[in-house]
């Protein structure tokens, strides 16, 4: 039994050095000090031994019991304190590393002209509405006074979604809304999305945006149309562009007119921007047709007004120098990044 348990030291011994993991360790433990293990056995077999032999074996087997246990002790030790160094090594983070830098998202060129449109028009008092794009057919045309012979409201330029409702196919039907609802004095533009039955190519786009004004008040003359707008003009093109009112045909406003903008490229000379024409036409307008104030109970002896829509897309080609309205929906990063 001596012999034994000097077997049982050695073995333990070499079992605990290579011991590599707590589990390792915990392992060992119960193999030989466990209640079913090596030493308990010889412990227990003793009981056959006469009460010397008892004694000295006890003793023996005690040391053995005592060593075991301070090898496995300071083995327990080892193995943590590499568990926690391993853990240290894996979560080490450098502090001064430089940080991973956030990308930040860019305002879509036609959100941005928008944008640039409505700080002029706020900047000299109008404010700004919003209106459905599922519109009446009553309130897109009829209200419009474009009776129902009019050209637009042909069903290959308009979605429609019943005989009644329609997307609207330009932003003046907000100019209803806000007659109907509002009392004057009214100045206010509405910027949003419009829908026609349009072939994709270059300067076309079955969804595309526009910007409506409306003025209504007394004393409301052409006058004020034109100065309000070559104030806008100069505002979003620079100072040093003239503006021209050609005479043209809307079926809401009379008269009615379309206003160019001297070329801001070439300064009138004539460029490829302009055509060879030294102008842009940039917006359509006019006075607003009594038929269309008498829709909102507007007191037409007593009030004027003025409106006027322009094409967002329009006015940010010119102004970025973009050259095809379809890059715009294309969700291409490397384009709309350009705007940064
Ligand atoms: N709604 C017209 C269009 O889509 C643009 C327009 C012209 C709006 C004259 C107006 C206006 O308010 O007075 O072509």
């Amino acid at each position: 039994m001596h012999n034994q348990l000097e077997k049982i030291l050695n073995e333990a011994n070499e079992q605990i050095q290579k011991a590599v993991t707590v589990l390792d360790a915990e392992e060992i433990r119960v193999r030989l000090l466990g209640k079913k293990g090596a030493l308990t056995e010889i412990l227990r077999s003793m009981g056959k031994l006469g009460p010397e032999e008892r004694k000295e074996l006890g003793l023996k087997a005690n040391n053995v019991r005592n060593e075991i246990e301070t090898m496995l002790e300071e083995k327990f030790a080892q193995v943590k304190n590499a568990a926690r160094e391993a853990k240290f090594i894996m979560e080490k983070i450098d502090v001064t590393e430089p940080g991973v830098e956030m990308t930040l998202g860019v305002k879509h060129p036609i959100t941005l002209t928008i944008d640039e449109i409505s700080r002029v028009f706020m900047s000299m008092g109008f404010s700004i509405s919003d209106g459905p794009e599922v519109e009446t057919v009553f309130n897109n045309f009829d209200a419009l006074n474009a009776g129902p012979n009019h050209p637009a409201r042909d069903y290959s330029d308009t979605f429609y979604i019943t005989e009644n409702t329609l997307l609207r196919t330009q932003t003046s039907p907000v100019q209803v809304r806000t007659l109907m609802s509002t009392e004057p004095p009214i100045m206010v533009i509405s910027p949003g999305r419009c829908f026609r039955c349009d072939t994709p190519d270059a300067t076309h786009s079955p969804m595309f945006h526009q910007v409506e004004g409306l003025v209504v008040d007394e004393g409301i003359t052409m006058a004020d149309l034109k100065g309000t707008l070559d104030s806008f003009a100069k505002q979003l093109f620079g100072p040093q562009v003239k503006t021209k009112f050609r005479p043209h045909h809307f079926p809401f406003t009379e008269p009615s007119a379309e206003m160019d903008v001297s070329c801001f490229k070439c300064g009138g000379k004539g460029c490829r921007v302009c055509k060879g024409s030294g102008w842009i036409e940039i917006l359509g307008c006019g006075m607003v047709h009594p038929n269309v104030l008498k829709v909102g109970e507007v007191d037409t002896e007593r009030f004027t007004g003025f409106a006027f829509g322009m094409g967002v897309e329009r006015i940010a080609m010119l102004k970025y120098g973009v050259d095809d309205i379809r890059l715009f929906y294309e969700n291409d990063m490397r384009f709309i990044n350009q705007f940064k």
